[in-house]
């Protein structure tokens, strides 16, 4: 079996170490593995599947022999090196947003829309992390019956800005039981105890970034540029999982029964749904899991061709390592890490 010179940059974060466990699961065929990251932590050790590697400091010759390089580091850093590790000849798969509405740059879930990775030019973006899980529930019922519009209320956990934000909660919340007054450093308020409708920055349009991510991110993925698209996306006092309650409106009625037919064979998907003894899906039981859950299906009562369900997935697995992952193995098993056209 070939095997691969792998690199991870951002190593150290919270979806670089994902990445490692996710890659060891997964017995991806690698030849060998660079542990890439700032000049701050280069020379820090990291077990890797029970090997002592040493992090180095990320640099344009980093990726001088390496076939597949996994970057989750921001998109500062993505926007400068990616280019550089491309052009070396490495396949960059980006979990950051530098890239991933370049038209010429793929934008994959591997559920979704594998064939687009054969176009890709060293670049394939991996999608944004709340993105991500509504669509692998999403396109399986949209091949069906074409969804019209979706209006999506996001519930995501705060290990999606990273690990100084979960370590803030932990401080904040420990602060708040024990008395004391909070000072935030990475939200612009106490997260702890508390809900943020503010991810990423606003636009002049009055939404966020993150929300206008899902609004762009998911017509380029489903090819379906004739849904519309309303987001508000909340930051929750939550380590991992994010939750999302998704309205849709289709083409036809479907009904309830269908939807959860369709979605118990859907890849990626387990639906978790039934009411009589609570049995819906959660981010505390989703953490550390592969799927995409779904639950709490049933008919919009304000439309007579809409559903409501409520979608749950593990953000730094499907939402970020385990989706990149799936794309570089996708990626080797057709056998197009050559440039496509
Ligand atoms: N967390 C999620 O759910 C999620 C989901 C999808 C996408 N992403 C994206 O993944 C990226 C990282 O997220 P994270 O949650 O892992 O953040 P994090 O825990 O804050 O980690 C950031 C990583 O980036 C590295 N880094 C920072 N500046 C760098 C530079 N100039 N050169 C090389 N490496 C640098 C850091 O290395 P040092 O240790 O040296 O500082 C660290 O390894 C972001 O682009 C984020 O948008 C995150």
């Amino acid at each position: 079996m070939k095997r691969y010179r792998v690199a991870i940059v951002g190593a150290t974060g919270f979806v670089g170490q994902e990445f490692i466990r996710v890659l060891e699961q997964r017995n991806f065929p690698m030849e060998s593995i660079s542990l890439l990251a700032s000049d701050r932590s280069a020379g820090k050790k990291i077990l890797v599947a029970k090997q002592e590697i040493e992090v180095k400091e990320t640099v344009p010759e980093s990726f001088q022999v390496i076939d597949i390089a996994l970057f989750s580091a921001g998109a500062e850093t993505s926007h400068h090196f990616s280019p550089i590790a491309a052009q070396s000849g490495a396949v960059v798969i980006d979990n950051s947003s530098a890239f991933r509405m370049v038209p010429s740059v793929p934008l994959v879930v591997p559920e979704v829309n594998p064939q687009d990775i054969k176009r890709h030019k060293g670049i394939i973006a991996n999608p944004n992390c709340s993105t991500i899980q509504m669509v692998v529930v999403l396109y399986p019922l949209h091949k069906v019956n074409p969804i019209k519009r979706i209006i999506v209320d996001t519930y995501q956990a705060v290990s999606g800005t990273g690990a100084a934000a979960a370590e803030e909660l932990t401080a904040q919340a420990k602060q708040v039981v024990d008395g004391q007054n909070t000072v935030p450093h990475v939200y612009p308020h106490q997260i702890a105890f508390n809900l943020l409708p503010e991810i990423d920055v606003f636009l002049d349009n009055g939404y966020t970034k993150e929300e206008w991510k899902m609004v762009e991110e998911t017509k380029k993925i489903m090819h379906a540029d004739n849904i519309a698209i309303s987001a508000t996306c909340v930051r929750v006092p939550v380590f991992i999982g994010h939750s999302e309650a998704v309205h849709i409106e289709f083409s036809q009625p479907m009904s309830s029964e269908e939807a959860r037919r369709i979605l118990a064979q859907a890849p990626g998907v387990k639906v978790l749904d039934d009411p009589v003894i609570s049995l819906y899906p959660q981010p505390w039981a989703a953490a550390g899991t592969d799927e995409v859950f779904v639950g709490r299906i049933r008919q919009d009562a304000s439309h007579p061709r809409g559903l409501a369900m409520w979608i749950v997935a593990d953000n730094l697995r499907k939402g970020a390592a385990l989706n990149a992952v799936q794309i570089a193995e996708e990626t080797i098993k057709r056998e197009w890490l050559h440039r496509g056209g």
